[in-house]
């Protein structure tokens, strides 16, 4: 199974979300049995996009790109993996934004890791080389099952530049990465995915899929990259 991840990030409230579905309904991209598309959405979009990709009969999963690190309880504001378990099956944990604009660690990272596989949803682990090693390992400390992760390389150098790494490159550390988590998880590669460079990835050994920001946020755009790995 190849997969396809776009990450919206903090873009398009809910109509411009349900706008865009009707975007890409509309190009009747080639969906492939072989190939997941998971889209990673605000919170405030999930729920009236998930009833709009069962309408429009879209083969599209949907997933969140955060989690509170703290359980069910006294803590205003957050929202937990056990809320999220009704609306997604994904969520994105351990972004380098995150970690740069909300000081995530490695600790908190492998706490949301475990909270989330606790509510059946699969953490989509991201992880660049500065803090490889340590994100893998306290993830092991906090007794998560490595098996059920996602993870993501993706290097912060490359991220929204339009100008990705090269595939060999990607996939040399995504062969550690194999080696880190016991070969047991899809790993993929992100920054300046593109349609003309998503195959390029893909094809590497190591390499099961791609993680899509910008390129996420325009139907056509992200029609092409679905479309390329099909
Ligand atoms: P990009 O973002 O595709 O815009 O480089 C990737 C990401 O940050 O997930």
């Amino acid at each position: 199974m190849k997969y396809v991840i776009g990450n919206w990030k903090s873009n398009q409230n809910i109509s411009q979300s349900l706008i865009w579905l009707d975007g890409l309904s509309a190009l009747h991209p080639k969906f492939s049995p072989e190939v997941t598309v998971i889209l990673c959405l605000p919170f405030t979009d999930i729920a009236s996009f998930n009833h709009k990709i069962s309408d429009l009969n879209l083969p599209i999963i949907s997933g969140s790109q955060n989690v509170s690190h703290l359980a069910p309880g006294k803590h205003t504001g957050e929202i937990t993996a056990n809320m999220l378990s009704e609306l997604v099956n994904y969520c994105i944990v351990g972004h380098s934004e995150r970690r740069q604009e909300f000081s995530e660690t490695s600790e908190i990272v492998a706490q949301k890791a475990r909270l989330l596989l606790e509510s059946s949803i699969t953490p989509i682990i991201c992880l660049d080389t500065p803090y490889l090693d340590e994100q893998i390992k306290a993830l092991f400390t906090c007794d998560v099952d490595v098996s059920r992760c996602f993870f993501v390389y993706e290097p912060i150098s490359a991220i929204g530049i339009g100008k990705p790494i090269d595939s060999v490159s990607a996939n040399h550390i995504a062969n550690q990465i194999a080696f880190l988590t016991d070969n047991a998880a899809p790993i993929l590669y992100g920054g300046s995915v593109s349609s003309d460079n998503a195959a390029s990835f893909v094809r590497e050994n190591c390499i099961d899929g791609v993680l899509v920001g910008t390129d996420s946020l325009e139907p056509t755009l992200f029609a092409g990259i679905i479309t390329s790995l099909s």
